[in-house]
């Protein structure tokens, strides 16, 4: 698994307003938007493409167009969806699908409650936007299922990690045969006894969205 730390001083700059638990619900969205659409540019470096020729008005040129099928960008929700817009901006011919998963509290372990997604995704280059890697469990469930439907090459992006997240992740995903990648602003230092990044930026769903 191939872990890219975004060292880029505008990332870092987003990232610590994020932090700062004063920062209000409409600043952290604009933000995590922003920040996401920088994400983005590193995660799709590898994006599959095609050669086309144009004309230009003084003469033929040899460019590129994203190849076919198109890359899918799966939120996963809740928080995910604080980070699609800043994705699809860069990527507007995507196609964009749904997985609904959540964490329980007390034992950790993830459980998928929606999905809307193609049933073959073979030949599929799958983004998947989950704000904090923190256990690793939800996205590894997340990936794991996204391979069983026949993704080809996998790449996580996530605000910020731990350390532990992403040990899990390469734990859980040995021997899969499947390229995965992690686009991440930061690794912080460790995980709290209650699961939460620490420092973190607290609960990215309710700064996104409030407390519901
Ligand atoms: N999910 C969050 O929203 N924040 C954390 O710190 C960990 C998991």
């Amino acid at each position: 698994m191939r872990v890219h730390v975004a060292d880029h001083p505008l990332v870092a700059h987003k990232l610590t307003t994020l932090r700062d638990e004063r920062t209000d619900s409409p600043t952290f969205r604009r933000l995590a938007d922003e920040l996401v659409t920088l994400l983005a540019y590193e995660a799709t470096r590898d994006v599959r493409v095609v050669p086309v020729e144009v004309r230009t008005p003084v003469s033929p040129a040899t460019g590129v167009r994203l190849s076919s099928p198109k890359p899918l960008v799966v939120p996963i929700l809740r928080a995910g969806l604080g980070m699609l817009d800043g994705m699809v901006r860069l990527l507007p011919t995507a196609e964009v699908g749904f997985l609904g998963m959540v964490r329980d509290e007390q034992t950790l372990t993830a459980t998928t409650y929606a999905t809307r997604l193609p049933d073959d995704l073979h030949g599929r280059q799958c983004y998947v936007l989950d704000p904090m890697l923190a256990t690793g469990g939800t996205l590894a469930a997340a990936i794991r299922f996204l391979v069983e439907r026949g993704a080809d090459d996998i790449t996580a992006i996530c605000l910020l990690s731990a350390p532990e997240g992403i040990e899990r992740l390469e734990r859980d995903l040995e021997g899969l045969d499947v390229p995965v990648s992690v686009v991440t602003a930061a690794v912080d230092e460790r995980l709290n006894e209650l699961g939460y990044i620490v420092p973190g930026l607290g609960d990215a769903g309710d700064r996104l969205y409030g407390v519901v």
